[in-house]
């Protein structure tokens, strides 16, 4: 009976354990890939420039600001022939959006100067549903930024001209 019953017990280990193994394989490795891609997004967002108008502060800090502050957006106007525009909080936008509208924003690309919509053209997907997972895991902060004004309309805060 003895033996009976820890055959019973390696046929059932047997049985049981590739099952087990096939369920929590992908957990861990979903898991694995989120954290390197929100790695990943932060990396992006760093060397290709974004904070640099879209985190107040952050060129001023050469390149560092409370992370409280990272992609909310900025309140100094760039103006020029389109008229004003204001670097959006990101971490607002994103919210409003799902992973795959996202994708397909980035893909179309068009925005006012001088937010480089082009850089996206170049990234590949993995790039960014990183920059996306990244703005998610920031979380909620700060507030809209200024609303676009047309070329003629007069702007209340700080303006960068161009000619
Ligand atoms: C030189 C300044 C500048 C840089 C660098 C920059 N942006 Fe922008 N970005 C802007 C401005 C200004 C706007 C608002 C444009 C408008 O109103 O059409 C904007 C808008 C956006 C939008 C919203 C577009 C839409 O559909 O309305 C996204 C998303 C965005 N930027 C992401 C990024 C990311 C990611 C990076 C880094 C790869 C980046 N930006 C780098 C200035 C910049």
């Amino acid at each position: 009976m003895k033996a009976f019953r820890s055959v019973l017990a390696l046929l059932l280990a047997m049985v049981m354990l590739p099952a087990e193994a096939a369920v929590e394989k992908p957990m861990v490795e979903k898991r694995l890939v989120s954290r390197q891609s929100v790695e990943h997004g932060d990396y992006l967002v760093r060397i290709a420039g974004c904070h640099d108008c879209h985190s107040p502060g952050w060129s001023q800090g050469k390149g560092s600001a409370p992370q409280a502050r990272w992609l909310t957006g900025d309140a100094m106007g760039w103006q020029g022939p389109w008229g004003t525009t204001y670097a959006t909080n990101l971490r607002l936008y994103m919210q409003g959006l799902s992973e795959e509208q996202w994708l397909l924003r980035a893909r179309k690309g068009s925005a006012r100067p001088p937010m480089p919509w082009y850089v996206f053209r170049d990234m590949s997907d993995y790039d960014l549903r990183s920059i996306y997972r990244y703005i998610l895991f920031l979380g909620v902060a700060g507030q809209p930024a200024p609303a676009y004004l047309p070329p003629g309309r007069k702007a209340t805060g700080p303006v960068a001209v161009f000619p």
